[in-house]
């Protein structure tokens, strides 16, 4: 696919707002810190022009970085891997491009990650991190007229519950309604710039987190991280789910607190065994799946409405493939449900207490993960598998009605996976997912073909 570039600017807020430093929460600071895309395909609207909806865009977002006026500063490092927000009204990119194919060519579930590197902006990490835009957008009309709409997002700045909080309120703004609900800025309610409150007791750590099982026989995770990966996506209809979801519930004794599997429990359970299966690990190898949990409502008090930022944290549900593949698909819920519930408000303070005493948070950041040596690895014999199917990632509409196809954008991390909700509200199931090249074809099988799907 060929792709021509047109167009490049930088979109400021339209009002005056307020400038100066902002300390980011330590969740802020951790884990994915780079961009994370997104992309939605549009048909052309037969009454406007694509001049008319670029300066829509354009318009509208230059509005509504008013509220959301993190998005539009950059990024500092400070001191021993931490970072700080400047508020600077630098602005959001907006990049326009044109492409040689047509929206049927691209806008399908099969699209490769190759068309979807494409369309994505592309972010130069090499380049100081105070050059870089925070929100990235990037137009692409396709030679059918139609068009893409592709937004990355610093996940420094904003986890998938706020980034949606963010485009929703952009959409909006763009179909001339008003702000829905406005964004809590003040990350001190998760203690943003404070010190820890007290040393670390000797011998607290994470240690499971931090140091995920290796394939048994491998001293290092080396081999495994420079492993060539693919992206596909999955699709399971809702009586697929609800098929996986009886045989979740009806296999392996009573769900804890008398409550059935839900889908996110019962989905990730039937990935976590086919990868397991596609990977044909031994009985005895220990794998963990992280599991991205949200703390807004699980804090006391919970956090305020609208909060903007990073309030999500991972937990690892832990077995043996050998057990995972050998006992019924209730077994690896019941794993997922065991991590889950974890998440108390007393287990959220301690694990922002761990991160504060840390003196260099370095190691905890994926930006400088991708084929390198370094940072969080979950790849085999391991997974994550991050849900957004509660996220309002559907029915984007800036006033020409709602796209025709939405694509989470996929680190390409072995093992990174993310679910949601299909496109069409009919209780499907989308699975995006990146595992080595040489893996994903067994994993297909298993996950379409087993006898418990
Ligand atoms: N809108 C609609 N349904 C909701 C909802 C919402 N806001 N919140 C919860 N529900 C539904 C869920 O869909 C689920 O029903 P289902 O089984 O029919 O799907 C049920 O209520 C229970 O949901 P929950 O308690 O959230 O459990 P879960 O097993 O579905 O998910 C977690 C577990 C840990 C993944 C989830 O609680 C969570 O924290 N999600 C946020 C993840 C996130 O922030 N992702 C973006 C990361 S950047």
């Amino acid at each position: 696919m060929a792709l021509t570039l047109k167009g490049c600017c930088m979109v400021r807020p339209n009002e005056a707002t307020w400038c100066g430093r902002l300390p980011l929460s330590e969740w802020d600071q951790i884990g994915t810190i780079t961009h994370v895309p997104t992309i939605y395909f549009y048909h052309k609207p037969t009454s406007l022009h694509t001049s008319t909806i670029i300066n829509t865009l354009k318009d509208s977002l230059s509005r509504v970085l008013v509220p959301f006026y993190p998005l539009a500063g950059r990024l500092h490092w400070i001191n021993n891997g931490r970072l700080e927000l400047e508020c600077n009204a630098m602005g959001a990119q907006f990049i326009e491009a044109e492409s040689s194919s047509t929206l049927e060519e691209v806008g399908d579930l099969s699209l490769s990650s190759e068309y979807l590197y494409h369309l994505s902006p592309n972010v130069d990490y090499t380049l100081p991190i105070h050059e870089l835009p925070l929100f990235i957008v990037q137009f692409t009309t396709f030679k059918c007229g139609g068009f893409g709409l592709s937004l990355a997002i610093s996940h420094a700045i904003a986890d998938g519950q706020s980034a949606l909080h963010f485009i929703n309120e952009w959409s909006r703004f763009a179909r001339g309604e008003a702000l829905e609900m406005v964004p809590f800025l003040d990350r001190k309610v998760l203690r943003a710039g404070e010190p820890p409150l007290a040393p670390l007791p000797a011998g607290h750590g994470r240690s499971e987190f931090e140091n995920p099982p290796l394939l048994l026989g491998q001293s290092t995770n080396m081999e495994q991280r420079k492993k060539k990966t693919t992206v596909e996506f999955f699709k399971l209809s809702k009586q697929e789910v609800d098929g996986l979801r009886n045989l979740a519930n009806l296999s392996w004794g009573n769900p804890s607190n008398g409550r059935g599997y839900t889908r996110y429990e019962t989905v990730a359970g039937h990935v976590w065994r086919s990868a397991c299966k596609a990977r044909e690990h031994k009985n005895d190898q220990p794998t963990c799946l992280g599991v991205c949990v949200d703390s807004r409502c699980r804090m006391k008090p919970p956090l305020p409405k609208g909060y903007f930022g990073n309030a999500t944290l991972d937990v690892v549900a832990t077995s043996l493939s050998g057990d995972l593949v050998s006992r019924p698909l209730g077994y690896a819920s019941s794993r997922i449900r065991e991590a889950i519930e974890k998440v108390t408000d007393e287990y959220i303070k301690s694990e922002i207490e761990f991160l504060k005493n840390q003196q260099d948070l370095s190691r905890f950041q994926d930006l400088h993960a991708m084929r390198s040596d370094k940072g969080p690895f979950y790849g085999n014999p391991n997974m994550g598998v991050v849900s957004w199917l509660t996220l309002p990632v559907n029915g984007l509409d800036f006033g020409w009605g709602k796209e025709v196809q939405m694509y989470p954008g996929t680190h390409e991390f072995d093992g990174d996976s993310v679910l949601l909700p299909g496109l069409d509200t009919d209780g499907s199931v989308v699975l995006a997912i990146c595992l080595q090249v040489d893996h994903m074809d067994a994993f297909r099988k298993h996950f379409y073909q087993d006898e418990s799907c």
